[in-house]
């Protein structure tokens, strides 16, 4: 949908809203209201031959060639077919594959080189989200790769053990491309996640997730949200983990470690396991957190990551939905049917975090995410590629309050560093334990607020900028993103 059109439907969408019609929540059922009436994805449409079955696809644990102490991966962005049904070859995007992309295994420390080559047919840029580098090698919209190009983030790796991903960033069309396949994760290792107690073995108990929704039509990916889906959220009323839609994952009865992405376009998820039993979330978006922190739900917005510890040595013999509770949706079921051949004991202390105290603050920064008829804005403004929103000087700590003024949510993201979050909705004592980590984005539910505490580090660059958006792709391409400068 271009921004023009939504103008015209923007008085119906501000109805929607108010009245609270469709869209937004499905609860299971197909039918979604007013979002169909308008033209978007409104249900999908599944090809005669059914789901397409399988065990859950790990994602491809991609090792890098060595090539003169630097360590490269070499990744090809393609069209290309997957199969989601059978009998049918649905048009996607894939990077080495035919829909997402292997998972790159980094060590704190290395030099290496991430070579993107784009052969999608048309341009794209691709982005290292939750990396600490350079703007340079940011892959925003200010490194574009035309088709036929490849383009190579080169940069050492320097940052705590997590769970980073990658995924395009081209101008206004970042949220069709992600739709289309074009997502990976990346895990970065250090010494101390070495050394930790954990799963890791890739795949077997140690289990990346990227975890989204689509509407097909036909067996076809249908990206064509309504002006109040674009509003709200466009949640698809298929779920899919690794792109498999109702897949089965066979583990030992042990603990199993998630590396959870939110991958999907602008979908808030509640996650946990059908039988309602309890996990360890062990890992924000950018580190372990300090200690693990039970739950028995785990809410997730877009290109948020948490890993979590599920303790699965007392269901032999069971099967388990992993759900999205919020739209009573499951992404894929487990399947308890093999015996430990490895035991491991979830440690108490995972890491030190490395807080920054408010009262070092030297000012704040203040964005405010509003949006009317239609066009999304941070500040008033909404994104332009030739205009630089903020200078931060490298090295100052500072406080960034974010407001969402809208009626509907949003989440906020920044490039190239993590923070701390501080206060939400004006105090500190809403601050979850699970939300005591290192983060890139924060969830801003409708009408809230957030205060973050941040500091630029290591690379300054006086002409080229990060981003800070929201990470819904909907509103991120309709306007509400903005640019800074890190300057020294
Ligand atoms: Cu996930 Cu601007 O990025
Ligand atoms: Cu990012
Ligand atoms: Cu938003």
């Amino acid at each position: 949908m271009k921004r023009r059109d939504f103008l015209t439907l923007s008085g119906v969408a501000a109805l929607c809203i108010l009245t609270g019609c469709g869209g937004g929540k499905s609860n299971g059922s197909n039918s979604m209201g007013m979002g169909g009436m308008m033209g978007g994805g409104g249900s999908s449409t599944i090809p005669t031959g059914g789901i397409k079955t399988s065990s859950l696809p790990i994602p491809e644990l991609l090792t890098p060639t060595d090539r003169g102490g630097v360590k490269h991966y070499d990744l090809t962005l393609q069209k290309a077919q997957h199969d989601f049904f059978n009998g049918i070859k649905t048009d996607t995007f894939g990077i080495n594959s035919t829909y997402l992309g292997p998972t790159l295994l980094m060590k704190n420390g290395d030099s290496v080189s991430v070579n993107y080559t784009n052969n999608l047919g048309e341009l794209v840029t691709m982005h290292g989200h939750g990396m600490h580098l350079p703007p340079s090698m940011d892959g925003t919209a200010h490194q574009p790769i035309n088709d036929g190009e490849t383009w190579s983030a080169t940069y050492t790796v320097n940052q705590k053990a997590c769970t980073n991903w990658y995924h395009p960033h081209t101008m206004d069309k970042t949220a069709e491309h992600v739709y289309k396949g074009l997502a990976g994760l990346i895990m970065i290792e250090d010494a101390e996640s070495i050394a930790l107690e954990l799963p890791k073995r890739y795949g077997e108990d140690d289990i990346p997730l990227v975890l989204q929704d689509r509407f097909f039509n036909n067996g076809q990916l249908n990206y064509n949200p309504s002006m109040m889906q674009v509003m709200r959220g466009y949640v698809g009323d298929i779920f899919m983990a690794n792109g498999a839609i109702d897949a089965t994952l066979d583990v030992e009865a042990k603990e199993i470690r998630f590396r959870i992405l939110n991958g999907s376009n602008s979908s808030i998820y509640e996650l946990g396991f059908e039988d309602g039993r309890s996990f360890k979330q062990i890992a924000t978006d950018n580190a372990f957190l300090e200690a693990p922190v039970s739950l028995s739900r785990l809410t997730l917005s877009p290109a948020e990551r948490a890993e979590i510890v599920v303790d699965l040595s007392d269901a032999m013999g069971k099967t388990i939905a992993f759900k999205d509770f919020r739209h009573n949706k499951t992404f894929f079921t487990i399947d308890v049917n093999k015996t430990a051949t490895i035991t491991t004991s979830l440690p108490s202390t995972l890491t030190t975090l490395e807080k920054l105290n408010p009262s070092d603050a030297v000012r704040t920064r203040n964005f405010v995410l509003d949006g009317s008829m239609g066009n999304f804005q941070i500040n008033s403004k909404s994104m332009d590629i030739n205009r630089i929103d903020e200078r931060v000087p490298l090295g100052d700590i500072e406080v960034w309050e974010v407001r969402n003024n809208m009626m509907v949510d949003h989440n906020f993201h920044i490039h190239a560093t993590h923070f701390f979050l501080i206060e939400r909705d004006g105090s500190s004592a809403n601050v979850t334990a699970n939300e005591k980590g290192y983060k890139d984005v924060i969830y801003i539910p409708a009408n809230g607020s957030v205060k973050v505490i941040v500091q630029m580090k290591d690379y300054a660059d006086n002409s080229v900028p990060y981003m800070y958006h929201c990470h819904f792709l909907e509103h991120e391409d309709a306007g509400m993103m903005g640019q800074f400068l890190v300057t020294n």
